[in-house]
């Protein structure tokens, strides 16, 4: 019996969409004002989903091992953080796409190295805006 557990997080954090390898003029054409030289703003949501078996305690997943992992791997990493200037990013755009990448990948090492949970990460969501989200489920 394989079982489906999201939850949702928030967190703020700034951007510039700017590539080093590509002149000015390049990156207004292709980034438009998301290359506004003083970056701006997202409230994001972030749904985790996992997957697995219901334990014997009625559970997919333990809800405070998950948050305790959030917390620890993504929030306190990207909270009221200019992307720009984190290691994550130093050979990569901001974009919310790589950003949802990157958490997946945050998020899947911590599981796969802590066995926090016999739960498998399945997917990671990140709404940007209203109007759009992005998800990766990994390769
Ligand atoms: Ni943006």
């Amino acid at each position: 019996m394989k079982a489906h557990l999201s939850r949702r997080y928030r967190f703020s954090a700034s951007h510039r969409l700017h590539s080093e390898q590509m002149s000015d003029a390049e990156n207004r054409a292709i980034y438009g004002k998301c290359n506004n030289p003083y970056g701006h703003g997202h409230n994001y949501v972030l749904e985790v989903t996992v997957s697995g078996q219901v334990d014997p305690n009625g559970m997919v997943c333990n809800l405070v091992d998950l948050d305790e992992s959030v917390n620890r791997e993504v929030l306190s990493r990207f909270d009221i953080e200019n992307l720009n200037m984190r290691p994550e990013f130093a050979d990569s755009v901001p974009t919310t796409e790589n950003l949802c990448t990157v958490i997946f990948d945050l998020l899947n090492q911590d599981i796969l190295k802590r066995k926090f949970t016999q739960a498998h990460l399945e997917r990671v969501r990140l709404e940007e805006t209203m109007m759009n989200s992005f998800e990766y489920s990994g390769d």
